[in-house]
């Protein structure tokens, strides 16, 4: 399966830092079966789609919201993120859940919303300290996968990507080992076949957390981590091209 070496930029850099960071990255080398992935700040998406054009490199938002149109100020839907040539999107990223009340039925509802414009939703699950801790990890994500992609078709979940990204490992500096990353990710890979093995075996699942050029060859080496949702590192050209090349390199 190919890997994906996906940057989330979260609310990081301005206009010129983002033109400048795709500047650098169109020089960046992309090994074969190596798919890259930006997710910049909404207002520069449209120019940043329209630089990267014709490169290897795709421009994804960070979050939508599930309506296409309406009275909801503040708000991007899906139809005009496809309207700019967004061709991705991180949906029900803990930070929206933590911060911005997302629950599991949006995000549901956004992977569809995004689905019906030809957008490839990123969906972002992962457990808490706590859930770790109390060795309730593999029930509370098979419990979000649950309600945010029970009602996909089979079709529709062979075009979502995962990204597991347990919570306490998120902007801490500590990684879910490469051992832990695989458990989690043969249990994701285990609940998709439950809708069939094409499924399965369609579905890229990516870790995210503090994944960085020192751990990564470490967690992109195991067979059902197929790259990385990157945050602090996706930020730096030097460390993310050194994320790609690794990604290239397993
Ligand atoms: P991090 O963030 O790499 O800075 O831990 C990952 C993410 O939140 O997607």
């Amino acid at each position: 399966m190919r890997k994906i070496v996906a940057g989330n930029w979260k609310m990081h850099k301005d206009r010129d830092e983002v033109s400048a960071f795709i500047a650098a990255l169109k020089n960046v080398p992309v090994p074969t079966d190596v798919e890259v992935v930006i997710a910049p700040p909404f207002p520069f998406l449209a120019a940043a789609a329209e630089q990267a054009a014709g490169s290897l490199i795709t421009v994804a938002a960070q979050n939508c919201h599930q309506k296409s149109h309406g009275a909801y100020t503040g708000e991007v839907s899906a139809p005009m993120l496809k309207s700019i040539g967004v061709k991705a999107c991180i949906v029900g990223h803990s930070e929206r859940r933590q911060y911005f009340g997302e629950t599991d039925e949006a995000v549901g509802e956004k992977i569809a919303a995004l689905l019906e414009q030809g957008i490839t939703p990123i969906y972002c699950c992962g457990e808490l300290k706590e859930d770790r801790v109390g060795g309730k990890h593999f029930e509370v994500v098979a419990a979000q996968m649950k309600a945010a992609l029970g009602a996909l078709t089979n079709d529709q979940l062979k075009r979502i990507v995962i990204a597991y990204e347990p919570v306490w490992a998120i902007g801490t500096g500590l990684t879910a080992t490469a051992q832990q990353a695989q458990e989690m990710h043969a249990h994701i890979r285990t609940l998709l076949a439950t809708h069939g093995a094409d499924v399965a075996a369609h579905v890229p699942i990516l870790y995210g957390g503090s994944c960085k050029p020192d751990n990564a060859a470490e967690l992109f080496a195991n067979p059902d981590v197929n790259g990385g949702l990157i945050g602090g590192a996706a930020l730096d050209i030097n460390q993310f091209s050194e994320l790609i090349r690794i990604a290239g390199a397993q």
